[in-house]
């Protein structure tokens, strides 16, 4: 199959949380990866992000200028099964273009952003990945949250991932940086290929790929 190159970037907690008990936004990033972060986004043709994040923290998934001065913003995705997406809501504004990925059962609505329909139930990844690439866009930063963390790598869509470990703990039942069921078998298990390991900032970045199955 056709697809971009999926690469997964996510700020966690020491103890893998990446928001507050309740979902709350927390700030886990410093300003060097903000950097980093911003950069990465400058590289890509999209950033996508679940509905969940949209509704909870209403991102703007645009390119600071403050970090790159001259780049462009790339195309922002949302995965929204239902249409759920407020006409509010910021990523929807007219700095860069917006897909909203959705499915056959989604009510029609008028909204600031292309759609694309695929999946009945939920937003099927593989078709999602197929139509993107044949509209030109060859790379895609998966920004989260855990839910759709988990689906691209349940499915094994993802080709390597950045994560920023930030010097703090969160506990309790905070969301975790791969939501979902989890693996119960040694076979469910996801394994990874450590890339690189550095010190940035305040926390530490790690980079990894996957490994073939
Ligand atoms: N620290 C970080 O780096 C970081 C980054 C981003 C977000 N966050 C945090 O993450 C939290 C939100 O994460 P979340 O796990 O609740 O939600 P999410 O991953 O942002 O969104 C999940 C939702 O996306 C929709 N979806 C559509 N197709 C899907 C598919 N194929 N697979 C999975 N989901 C699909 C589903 O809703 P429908 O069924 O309605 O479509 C699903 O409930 C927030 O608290 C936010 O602050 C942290």
């Amino acid at each position: 199959m056709n697809r971009p190159r999926i690469i997964i970037n996510a700020a966690m907690s020491v103890d893998g949380r990446i928001a507050l008990v309740g979902g709350k936004r927390i700030k886990i990033s410093d300003d060097a990866d903000f950097m980093r972060v911003h950069k990465l986004r400058a590289s890509v043709d999209a950033i996508l992000v679940g509905i969940n994040t949209v509704l909870k923290d209403d991102p703007k998934l645009t390119v600071k200028k403050k970090y790159v001065p001259l780049a462009k913003n790339p195309v922002r995705i949302v995965l929204d099964s239902q249409l759920r997406i407020p006409d509010t809501a910021r990523v929807l504004n007219d700095d860069a273009p917006t897909i909203i990925a959705t499915t056959e059962r989604a009510q029609k609505r008028n909204l600031n952003a292309k759609l694309i329909r695929c999946g009945a139930e939920r937003v099927n990844l593989g078709c999602l990945l197929t139509e993107l690439y044949e509209r030109g866009i060859k790379s895609v930063m998966v920004e989260g949250g855990g839910t759709i963390i988990s689906s691209f790598l349940r499915a094994r869509l993802v080709d390597e991932l950045y994560i920023f470990v930030g010097s703090i703990i969160i506990g309790g039942d905070a969301p975790s940086i791969v939501a979902g069921t989890g693996a119960k078998e040694n076979a469910e298990v996801i394994g990874l290929k450590l890339k690189s390991c550095e010190r940035l900032g305040s926390g530490l970045l790690l980079h990894y790929g996957v490994k073939d199955d």
